[in-house]
């Protein structure tokens, strides 16, 4: 199969059940969110995937391939990426000196090929679609500082696209985001590239149900139900699981 396999995933942290017999498919162009309470082991998930943390049981396929012995680098290099987190930015570069960075790193150039100005011709062609693709060009020669925080975390994406990646897990895109700022976040998130494959991980309902074309309940570490928005919003024990506890 093409994209992520997981069967039977497992993590214990000591005997703290935190993932538990998960299966899940991410295929090619899959717009899928993992949604569930505070605890729930969705970033647990998220670390087991992209090799952050090592599972107690399962395996981990993508492409066909097991990907348990590889770690977080070697994923990264097949194309599995989480964001980068807002710490990860340099608050007083400009945008389009921040975007450069991965680039250079996916290129294996580095820091060695560092210079703020910029220079080689391949590299800002790839900075500036960047840039208009996050609909930053407005802002794109200002320090990250400056930018409102949604604005920031549209650079996280942008930084974490330049790396190319096949599967993009995006763990709670929205969180701290002022709701004036969330449809920066879902429009950035609808233009990602077609053949991506997107998990996001979020407690804002508004954005799942914009975004997600399927919906994996995560409860107590176990997949409670998979569905379309349209079963997820009508299943009776999800609706109580969000009533009751108070998200989204
Ligand atoms: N390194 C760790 N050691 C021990 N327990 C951990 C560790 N990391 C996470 N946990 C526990 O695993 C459980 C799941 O945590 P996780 O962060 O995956 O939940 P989550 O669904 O992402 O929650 P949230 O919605 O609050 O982000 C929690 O009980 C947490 O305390
Ligand atoms: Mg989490």
């Amino acid at each position: 199969m093409q994209g992520l396999e997981v069967r039977g995933l497992s993590k214990h942290f000591g005997g703290l059940v935190v993932s538990e017999n998960i299966d899940f498919d991410l295929p090619p162009g899959a717009r899928k969110a993992l949604i569930g309470p505070n605890g729930a082991g969705k970033s647990t998930f998220a670390n087991l995937v992209t090799g952050i943390l090592a599972p107690s049981g399962g395996t981990i396929r993508f492409d066909g391939r097991d990907i348990a012995g590889l770690n977080e680098a070697q994923r990264v290099r097949l194309g599995i990426a989480k964001t980068f987190q807002i710490t990860t930015l340099f608050p007083r570069l400009t945008v389009r000196e921040n975007l450069r960075l991965p680039i250079l790193e996916r290129e294996g150039l580095g820091f060695r090929m560092f210079r703020p100005a910029g220079g080689d011709p391949g590299i800002e062609a790839e900075v500036a679609a960047l840039i208009a693709q996050f609909g930053l060009d407005a802002l794109a020669d200002r320090p990250v500082l400056d930018l409102a925080y949604g604005q920031q975390r549209l650079v996280e994406m942008a930084l974490t696209l330049a790396l190319k990646p096949r599967v993009l897990i995006l763990d709670e895109p929205a969180a701290g985001v002022p709701s004036s700022e969330t449809h920066l976040i879902t429009d950035a998130i609808d233009r990602l590239p077609d053949d991506l494959a997107v998990l996001v991980i979020e407690h804002d309902m508004d954005l799942v149900f914009k975004v997600a074309r399927s919906i994996v309940v995560l409860v107590q570490g176990r997949i409670l139900t998979e569905g379309t928005p349209q079963q997820i919003a009508a299943h009776a024990q999800v609706r109580e699981l969000y009533l009751g506890g108070g998200h989204g």
